[in-house]
């Protein structure tokens, strides 16, 4: 077993404090998702938006990184094969715990876009409606995540990551959001053996070889530790 894509949720994030967005309390029963989550809620309201960005941005500075972080690190360093972790979060935390292989298919809070030239940069800690673009000067900035109805970042890498996958994990994802709920389906069909580990049997769980429940910062250092067993026992 040489290849693991792991993906991974709000869930893994939880923790750490960060909201997730479909449990009670979630961002989805606090804001009205395609009022803050779509290019149309932005073309009505730029200033609510950022207003909800910025608060999140603000929330994930003050997060830290939890054991479920750290693990997949720790994977990362040690593991005798490659180890992708396709997340759908748009925090920092696994960079953050020391994850280097880490590919945003939602974008990322960190970084800002600009709608005019395609502009990216380190997003400031509070954006505006009439921030000028540091390129072109257009005020089209925009936070760089990627709303409803948008492409995925970084999708043909993801593909090709889960055509060669022996392993695929999805972690504290509620596998209810395509393209990546449908990524099990194209890792088995590639052979991988597949694993969900999430507090819950999620919505897709019936598609996974392995459920393993609990909260991630349990399951996923246990689940990590008996990976790499095993390849030292190999
Ligand atoms: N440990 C493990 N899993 C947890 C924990 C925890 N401590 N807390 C919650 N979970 C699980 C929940 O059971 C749920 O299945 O995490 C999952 C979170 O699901 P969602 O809130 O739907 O988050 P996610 O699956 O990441 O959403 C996918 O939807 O709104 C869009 O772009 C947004 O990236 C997001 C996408």
């Amino acid at each position: 077993m040489r290849n693991i894509v792991i993906l991974t949720g709000a869930g893994i994030s939880a923790e750490s404090g960060l909201g997730t967005f479909r449990d009670a309390g979630g961002l989805w029963t606090q804001y009205d998702l395609e009022e803050v989550a779509t290019p149309e809620g932005f073309a009505r309201n730029p200033a609510l938006v950022h207003e909800f960005y910025n608060a999140r941005r603000a929330n994930c500075r003050a997060a830290r990184p939890n054991a479920a972080h750290f693990a997949l690190a720790r994977l990362q360093r040690e593991w005798p094969g490659e180890v992708l972790i396709v997340t759908q979060n748009v925090d920092d935390l696994h960079e953050r715990a020391g994850a280097r292989n880490v590919i945003h298919m939602h974008g990322e809070l960190a970084r800002a876009l600009c709608g005019a030239c395609g502009h990216r940069w380190d997003a400031p800690e509070v954006m505006a409606p009439d921030d000028r673009c540091p390129a072109c000067g257009a005020r089209a900035t925009r936070p760089d995540v990627v709303w409803f109805g948008e492409m995925p970042y970084r999708m043909d890498e993801i593909g090709a990551a889960l055509a060669r996958a022996d392993l695929f994990a999805a972690i504290g994802t509620s596998g209810t959001v395509y393209p990546a709920a449908g990524f099990v389906a194209e890792a088995a069909m590639a052979g991988a053996h597949t694993v969900e580990l999430n507090l819950e049997p999620s919505a897709t769980a019936g598609a996974f070889d392995e459920v393993i429940t609990g909260p991630a910062t349990e399951i996923v250092p246990a689940w990590v530790e008996r990976l790499l067993g095993q390849a030292g026992g190999r």
